[in-house]
């Protein structure tokens, strides 16, 4: 069985798998290790700087990295949510200009990084030159309203985000089995499940709802090519069901461990705007976990998913598997549960 679809193949890759962004530490080798195993990896949003000089610097710099490390296709993601006063978030456009920029000057590049992923807020702006560009534009949603909207700005592929997804989530808390179906029926492009995927299981029930791939991020965070301080991903391991909690964020909610740096984050039950000087706070925050470990007071952005995360994988073993895995699913479906005649004749027409 080949899990090949529109959505592998306008991407140019042998698993429907994406390696979701993963901001803010470095993701370069774990982006070459996911593309390397046959499935998309993203460069993410690296560090937390205001300059947008050395934003663009640190983006290109992870680039570079990640083409040293691999000569598949891979993705970079970029966060264009808007902040309490509706601006765009100020470090956008540096990464969309960080892009665009080593495509125009390394052939190799503008073979290799085909894909950009814009998430939360309106692909809108962003349209244009990305098509202009030839990228292939895919755009991450928490909403079926949002995944109708981007569809219609003519993006080529929806990320749809349940609400158990790790980071940045819908202030909604659609659930990915309410959110994949809804989206599904509202689009006709591909649309790549995420939130909660761990496995071959999750992969194929996306491929049952009639999804093209899954994205997986807090998956990916546990495992030997992930950059990040070891004592992020142990404290990943520890986590039970009910040890994660969401707070509002700047545009929608946030999920993460609980623990001070999130508890800090709550100033009540309802969901609130924070000041924009507050995103650095937060962004602080979330590198004293990633780069230096401290999962006591620093932001471990995780997923729900986590819970049932008890292994470190290593990506070149790990993503064959789960392709494997989703194929015996689904074989093993077909044989459990035959089609009656009526089904099959109607699968024959
Ligand atoms: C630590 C962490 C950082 C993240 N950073 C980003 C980011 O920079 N941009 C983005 O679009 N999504 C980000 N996400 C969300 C992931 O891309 C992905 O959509 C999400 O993790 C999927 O849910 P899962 O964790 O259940 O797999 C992040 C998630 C985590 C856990």
């Amino acid at each position: 069985m080949s899990l090949s679809n529109r959505y592998t193949e306008m991407v140019g890759i042998r698993y429907p798998i994406l390696q979701d962004g993963l901001g803010l530490s470095p993701t370069a080798r774990l982006a070459a290790a996911v593309s390397n195993a046959g499935g998309l990896g993203t460069v993410s949003m690296p560090g937390t700087v205001t300059d947008p000089r050395e934003t663009r610097r640190r983006l290109r710099e992870q680039i570079d990295e990640c083409m040293g490390l691999t000569n598949k296709t891979f993705a970079v993601n970029i966060p264009a949510g808007r902040d309490s006063s509706g601006n765009l978030l100020s470090f956008t456009e540096p990464l969309l200009g960080a892009v665009l920029e080593a495509r125009r000057s390394d052939p190799a590049i503008e073979r290799q990084l085909r894909v950009v992923t814009t998430a939360a807020g309106s692909p809108k702006p962003f349209r244009e030159r990305l098509s202009a560009a030839g990228l292939i534009h895919q755009h991450k949603v928490g909403t079926t309203a949002q995944a109708k909207k981007a569809a219609e700005a003519g993006v080529d592929v929806i990320v749809a985000m349940g609400a158990e997804g790790g980071a940045h989530i819908s202030k909604d808390n659609v659930h990915t089995f309410v959110l994949g179906p809804n989206v599904l029926d509202a689009v006709s492009i591909p649309v790549l499940l995420a939130g909660g995927i761990r496995d071959g299981r999750g992969l194929a029930a996306a491929l049952a709802m009639g999804a093209s791939g899954v994205a997986m991020g807090t998956r990916f965070l546990v495992s030997e090519d992930s950059s990040w301080h070891p004592r992020f991903a142990e404290a990943l391991l520890r986590m039970q069901e009910g040890d994660d909690v969401a707070f509002a964020a700047n545009y929608g909610n946030c999920r993460a461990l609980r623990n001070k740096a999130s508890l800090a984050l709550i100033p009540g039950a309802t969901p609130v705007h924070v000041p924009s000087a507050q995103i650095y706070d937060k962004l602080q925050a979330m590198v004293r976990a990633q780069d230096e470990g401290d999962i006591d007071t620093g932001l471990v952005l995780t997923g729900q998913v986590a819970s049932g995360i008890t292994d470190k994988i290593r990506v070149a073993e790990f993503l064959p598997r789960m392709a494997q895995e989703a194929e015996r699913v689904i074989a093993k479906l077909a044989r459990n549960y035959p089609l009656t005649l009526e089904s099959s004749a109607e699968l024959m027409a």
